[in-house]
Formats: structure tokens, sequence, C-alpha cells
């Protein structure tokens, strides 16, 4: 850990393809979602682009009576399905020529031992030189075995200079307590280092252009502080419901579901200081300085809102009420909209507050976070010249539009001094010609490469549950969530609380 890096050195570095070295990745919960709609098209993917060494391997572990042919097959589905780069038969034929199934269950001790054997015959067949990450694709309250059974029979620790590496999919628990406990029972087996919590966010190209935004340029850090943003405001909405997530999502809402890794993690990257270096030790320390400063206001009630969508229509569609979907108990207090107030208790921020909100079901897709400047101090026009002026503002598309825009002030043409908003827009398909790895292709490279820097440490995790633990008591003794219109802007609640502040949300 703790590597020092020398600025010229990485500067050589980042100017060569980054490619993984001899290795292999085992997924527990293979049959799942996740798997077969991001996991087997990344790596397929990476080998498409030549980022992962010949002999790399895909080995599958689930309940399912499949050969090593029928796990190759499902994976070939899911490729030319959710694959971004075209299909190449000779891309394909070599990756799976290193594609095997393990057939048991978690607690299985044969499963395991099986396990090690096509590892043992995969460092020999195809090179992987005992350098594999084990994913568990699977809910949290099978960790705790699938990681003893790996201790149980050695496969946790590499041998020589050969790496084991631990992949965590969210939910990190449910609660700072949960999270704790998961986090000792992992690192109990795997030390901190080889441990790689995923928050696919961090895998984004916009997201990771926060920190370019910010740091490589001379004009926006001067005005990124109290002295000149009046408020931030962090938006994740879905259009989509829960689709067939009743199981995962039901009792969890959305605030767990995002606010607790995806927003607060944006939060950090747009409020943090500057880092020393990239370098994953150096990031964590300030993600996490700026973390410890968040603060709830203390009126939870009047600064946090939920909500549930009800039925309504959407893209012309007529859709169902959350209580209505497949699986949700008919009585269920589950919020799928949710919106914070925090505040971050340093110089820079004092008296900023950083408004978070996120949905399902609402008018359409987009994340976007926009830092909203403060009104000119002085205005030298007339009140009717400036009636249509709002405030200055930069906002980072993150998606589905990906880019920047900035509003600013501009005088109409014409023969009166009228000053309207414009906008200046910078929009990544017109500026560049490469196009972005999607989030988990460029996670699973670094996770093979051993590069933390996009994923959150434990003391993250800790420390977002810790901020969200208050308001998730708060919502549990204080009633139902608000029903908003399917395909609205969530419920009038949420608008009332920043009218209380004197401002309004963005509509995107
Ligand atoms: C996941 C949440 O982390 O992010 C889902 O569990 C959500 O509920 C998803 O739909 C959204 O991801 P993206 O990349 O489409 O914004």
């Amino acid at each position: 850990m703790g590597n020092q890096t020398n600025p010229l050195r990485d500067a050589q570095d980042r100017r060569l393809p980054r490619i993984a070295g001899p290795s292999g990745l085992v997924i527990f919960g293979v049959t799942g979602d996740l798997s077969r709609k991001k996991l087997m098209p990344a790596v397929y993917d990476l080998s498409n682009r030549g980022l992962l060494p010949p002999g790399f391997s895909l080995v599958g572990f689930a309940r399912r009576d499949w050969a090593d042919e029928d796990f190759a097959r499902v994976v070939h589905d899911s490729v030319k399905q959710h694959a971004r780069t075209p299909f190449r038969e000779e891309v394909w034929r070599q990756l799976s020529e290193g594609m095997r199934f393990v057939q048991g269950t978690f607690d299985d001790d044969d499963a395991f031992v099986r396990l090690r054997g096509t590892i043992d015959e995969l460092d020999k067949a195809r090179g992987t030189g005992g350098n594999f990450a084990f994913y568990l694709s699977v809910p949290p309250k099978f960790f705790p075995t699938v990681v003893r059974q790996l201790k149980k029979h050695q496969l946790s620790e590499g041998s020589g200079d050969s790496w084991r590496r631990a992949v965590i999919e969210k939910p990190f628990g449910h609660d700072l307590a949960s999270a704790r406990e998961l986090n000792r029972v992992v690192h109990d087996v795997f030390p901190a280092h080889e441990v790689f919590r995923i928050d696919h966010y961090l895998g984004k190209e916009t997201v990771q252009n926060i920190l370019a935004l910010r740091f490589a340029n001379t004009m926006f850090e001067p005005l990124w502080n109290r002295s000149f943003v009046d408020h931030v405001q962090i938006t994740m909405a879905e259009d989509i419901g829960i689709g067939g997530r009743a199981g995962y999502y039901d009792g969890i809402g959305s605030a767990r579901d995002v606010i607790q890794n995806h927003l607060l993690q944006l939060l950090a990257l747009t409020a943090m200081e500057e880092p020393s270096s990239f370098d994953a030790d150096t990031l964590v320390t300030e993600k996490l300085k700026v973390l410890n400063a968040v603060k709830l206001p203390a009126d939870l009630g009047a600064h946090t809102v939920r909500g549930q969508y009800a039925a309504g229509w959407q893209g012309g569609e007529k859709v169902a009420g959350y209580l209505e979907e497949d699986g949700i108990d008919p009585a269920s207090v589950t919020d799928t909209y949710a919106a914070i107030k925090l505040e971050i208790d340093n110089r820079r921020w004092a008296g900023v507050p950083f408004y978070l909100r996120t949905g399902k079901r609402l008018g359409r897709r987009v994340t976007e976070i926009a830092v909203v400047f403060q009104r000119a101090p002085y205005s030298p026009f007339n009140t009717t010249d400036t009636q249509e002026l709002g405030h200055n503002a930069l906002v980072i598309r993150v998606q589905p539009d990906e880019g920047i825009t900035v509003r600013f002030g501009s005088k109409v043409p014409g023969t009166q001094m009228e000053i309207r908003d414009v906008t200046m827009d910078f929009a990544y398909g017109e500026s560049f010609t490469e196009s972005s790895p999607e989030a988990y292709e460029r996670l699973l490279l670094d996770l093979l490469l051993g590069d933390a820097n996009l994923f959150p440490r434990h003391q993250e995790v800790e420390r977002s549950w810790e901020i969200l633990d208050p308001v998730e008591e708060f919502w549990a003794s204080h009633g139902k969530p608000e029903p908003y219109t399917a395909g609205t802007w969530g419920p009038k609640a949420a608008d009332d609380m920043l009218a209380r502040d004197g401002r309004s949300w963005r509509r995107p």
C-alpha cells in the first residue's frame, strides 16, 4: 500500500495501454442479472479491446447443474445481447477456452475442493499464474459463508507473488452496524488492500471527470466554495420502477439503495479538497475528510423527504404504483424517492447546502450535479432588465446526455437591455471520438491491475452509513412516505423542502 508515486513515471505510464497481467475471475452468483447484463459483457469487451491476457479465464460458480459448455453458452448469449464491442469469433474462441463452471452451494465443501482443482488446472493450462479475483455477486447474507469457505480451502491467499482478491457488490450492509460486521468478516479473510468494493458510479467516465474538471483547470476551483456557491443539487432520477427486484428493494428503499453509496460518492468528489496525488490512499483520505465533515440538519422533518410512487403514466403507458408491483407487500412503507439536505462543516463549504435527491418512476432518467452560484452581489441593471435571469450554474451531466453545461446571463439582442439565461455546452459525443468504456469494464480492469482508486474503502462505506442511519431511524418512526404520481418529479413535500430555503429543484 502507500504507493510512492513519481509524477514523471506516472505520466509516461498513462500513455501506455493498461493491460491486465495473467489472471482469472471467479464469479459467485453467476446466474444472476448483474452477471449476465454487466460482468460477462464487460469481460468480453475488455478482451476484445486487447486489455486482457490471452490466457484470461472465467469461472462461474452456482447451483445450476451446468457443464462448462452450458456456462459458455450463457456467456455467449449475454455477450451477444449486451456487449458494446462487435462480436469477433477469434476473440470469443480464445476467451471461451478459458471458461469453467463449478456447480455447488456455498456451504458445499466438495464444490470448493473442485473450485481449487479448477484454478490449479487453469494455472497450468492457461498460465493464469495463481492470480484470481473472487466476485461476490450474491446477497450479503452469503458473504460470510463464501469468504470462510475460500479461507478454509486455501483459496484466499496466493502463493509467492500471486494475488487473490475479493470483490464485493453493494449493498454493503443496511446500516452502520451491519456494514461493520460485513467488513469484519471479509477482512478476517482478505487483507484490506485486496478487498475491492464496487460502486459502479465511480467507474463512469463522467464521474471520473469531476476531479479532472476541478483540478486540471484554473477557472473553476477559485469559485468552488462558500464565497461564490449558493448551493449544490445532486440528482439521480430514474424513469424505471423496481422491475423484478422486489426481493432486494422492498424494505431497503431508495436512500439505502443509492444515496448511501452513489450520491454520497458524488458529493465527496464534488466537495473534497485537491489530493496531493491520485493514488488510492491519498484519494480515500481526502474523500473521507469531507465525508467526516458532512452534517445532517437538526430538523430532519423539515429537511428530508421520502416518497413512494403511485400509479401514473410514463412514455404514454399506464404504469403500476409501487404497492401494486409483483412481490411488494401492499402495506410497504419503503421509499422509492428520497431527498436529503446535507451541510459540510468546513472552511470551504460552511453554510452551503448540498441537496441530494433520487427516485424511481420520475419524469426521466437523469443524473447530474448542479453547482448553483450566488447572484451578483450588486446589479447595475434595473430589476426589469434581469427578471428572467436565474442563478449562474455549472451542471455536470453524468448521464444520459454526458457533458457539462454552464449557465449564465447574456444580453438579449435588441435595442433594450434585457438579460436572459443562456448555456454553454460541452458534450462528450461532440468533443471526443473515443467511446467511454462501460463502468464495469473499467472497474474489472482496475481490479485485475490491483488499482484501487475507483473503489470505496470500508471507512467511506461506514461513514456513509453513519450519515444515513439517523435519517432512516427518523423515517422509521415518522409515518409513511408521501405518494407521488409515476412520471412526475416526486412528492410535493420535496418542493416544499427547498421552497422553505428560498430555492427550487432544477427540472432537468
Ligand atoms: C444501482 C441501484 O446501484 O444503480 C439500482 O441498485 C439503480 O436501483 C442503478 O437502478 C442505476 O444505475 P445506472 O448506472 O443506470 O444509473
